[in-house]
């Protein structure tokens, strides 16, 4: 096979971004996308060929090798198990489901098909992360003891995604599963699992900071411990105005990181009259800004769907972090903080 054709289920966002992903790899070719609603813009903008309104109906067809799910996340245990029961292999993004069985019954019908599964979680992919990696694996901060990671913006732009079943949570869920499924990556390595979490969240709707239309949290914060003895910081909130703000600090026994993932651009901006983009979900674009370069290749979507492009065709598995594994830990994890915030207890396991 020289080229993984795809079908993308989902036709917004995060199909977008996939599209995208995939256009800038020789080897990739998307050939078809179903939403149950109009497709149009995805379509003309990308230039696919074929459109679906039923998901079923494009599995049924033998050309296709990969699907990426990109439907709400109440829909991603559905959808790839459909996939997976069609032989086809399956990018899922996150989280690999809104509950841990879910989660668990996807890897188990992909494992019986035979089929890779890859749970798309960009951050193990982000060059400045990956440049950190190379840092800390290099010894120049020393033993790792702290890790701050957030994903905090104004809001979520998917209506989906304000429902508190169709989400599987609020905000800690949508964003937070982001620095937690990085951390297992590169703090848990799959051998050093979290033995404990604590968390603390807006209690939802008439309860949240801001959006009392959500149904699940507004804010959510966590901490959690791995076996190794390394804490970690995470966040997750849509209180956050001026732009999505994804930071990491490391701190280490002989120096420290800091990657700043979505202001760090090197353009400085000053426009009187205002540009159309700076960065994601920003409300204001005058005076001066940070103009993102390449969000799709900083926040690592590109080089990670080459690397499940190359898993296709090397019939590998995807490494430790975005694999089934890593993906059912982050939901239970995720789960694990909302009952420490219910409880007002720590919770003790062992997640990897
Ligand atoms: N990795 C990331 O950084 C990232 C970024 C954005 C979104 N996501 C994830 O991607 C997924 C989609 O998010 P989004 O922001 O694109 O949401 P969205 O609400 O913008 O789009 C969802 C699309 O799915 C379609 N859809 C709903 N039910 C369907 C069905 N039964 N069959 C086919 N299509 C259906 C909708 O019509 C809509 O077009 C979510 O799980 C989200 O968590 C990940």
């Amino acid at each position: 096979m020289e080229k993984v054709r795809i079908g993308i289920v989902g036709a917004k966002f995060a199909a977008d971004i996939h599209c995208d992903s995939y256009s800038r790899n020789e080897q990739a070719e998307v050939v078809g996308v179903a939403d149950i609603a109009d497709a149009g813009e995805l379509i003309n903008k990308w230039r696919i060929a074929d459109y679906y309104r039923d998901y079923h109906e494009m599995f049924k067809r033998e050309d296709i090798d990969l699907i990426s799910v990109c439907v709400p996340n109440f829909l991603h245990h559905d959808v790839a198990i459909a996939a997976a029961d069609a032989g086809k292999h399956v990018v899922v993004e996150k989280p690999l489901a809104t509950t841990a069985d879910d989660a668990k019954e996807v890897v188990n019908v992909c494992n019986k098909n035979g089929v890779l599964l890859m749970y798309a979680e960009d951050w193990c992919f982000s060059p400045a992360l990956r440049r950190a990696e190379e840092i800390i694996n290099e010894g120049a901060i020393g033993k790792v003891l702290f890790v701050k990671a957030k994903e905090v913006h104004n809001g979520t732009h998917s209506p989906y995604a304000k429902d508190k079943e169709m989400c599987g949570g609020g905000s800690f869920m949508h964003l937070g599963i982001h620095p937690i499924g990085w951390l297992l990556y590169l703090i848990g390595k799959g051998n050093n699992p979290v033995v404990e979490v604590s968390g603390k969240m807006t209690g939802g709707l008439a309860a949240n900071f801001v959006h009392k239309d959500n149904g699940g949290e507004d804010f959510g914060m966590g901490m959690m411990r791995f076996k190794d003895g390394e804490f970690a910081l995470v966040e997750g909130n849509y209180i956050t105005v001026g732009g999505m703000d994804d930071k990491v600090e490391i701190y280490g026994t002989d120096g420290v990181i800091k990657v700043d993932l979505t202001f760090g651009s090197p353009i400085n901006c000053y426009s009187r009259k205002g540009l159309a983009y700076s960065i994601e979900k920003t409300d204001h674009n005058m005076g001066w800004t940070r103009p993102a370069v390449d969000e799709f290749l900083n926040l690592g979507y590109v080089p990670e769907m080459k690397h499940f492009v190359d898993c296709v065709l090397g019939a590998k598995a995807p490494f430790y972090g975005v694999d089934g594994r890593a993906g059912v830990a982050c939901v239970e994890l995720v789960k694990a903080f909302y009952e420490s915030n219910e409880t007002g207890k720590t919770i003790y396991g062992e997640w990897l």
